[in-house]
């Protein structure tokens, strides 16, 4: 039997009768034609589903979209402001901190947790922030280079 939920994502309210089996992943793109949210390997390995429920980085192949009923949810199409990228999407631009891209959207989301519980990591807090989310093509060193560029470029804003 369907259950009605009611979430916010990238600051728009919707309500849906979902499955109560519907995973998070699939209710973002298949109900909000939100497709930056990437399925990599449906087994909470990989880290491409990354996106932040409340605040927290979740691995949306794992959760319920009913567990995120009256929760606030930010994808990568959320981060952009006005049409200006975010400081994470100018440093993974700036330092080509991708090549395929198919890891980009939960690297950044993953990098925004990390940034705001820490504007000014190290290299190591970097890697360990990110070390939920694998990345087949980069060798993850731009990756952290365009972490730091947008560190940098944050603490330079506020
Ligand atoms: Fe969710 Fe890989 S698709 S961790
Ligand atoms: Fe291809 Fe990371 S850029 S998987």
């Amino acid at each position: 039997m369907k259950r009605t939920i009611t979430l916010t994502v990238n600051g728009t309210t919707y309500t849906r009768d979902v499955e109560p089996r519907t995973l998070l992943v699939h209710f973002l793109r298949e109900e909000l034609a939100l497709t930056g949210t990437h399925i990599g390997c449906d087994t909470s390995q990989c880290g491409a589903c990354t996106v932040l429920l409340n605040g927290n980085s979740i691995k949306s192949c794992t959760a319920f979209a009913v567990q995120a009923d009256g929760g606030e949810i930010t994808t990568i199409e959320g981060l952009a402001e006005d049409g200006k990228l975010h400081p994470l999407q100018e440093g993974f631009w700036e330092e080509h901190g991708l090549q395929c891209g198919y890891c980009t959207p939960g690297m950044i989301l993953s990098s925004e947790q990390l940034l705001q519980r820490n504007p000014d990591p190290s290299e190591e807090e970097i890697r360990k922030g990110i070390e939920g989310n694998l990345c087949r093509c980069t060798g993850y060193q731009n990756i952290v280079k365009a972490v730091q560029h947008a560190a940098k470029n944050s603490t330079a804003k506020a």
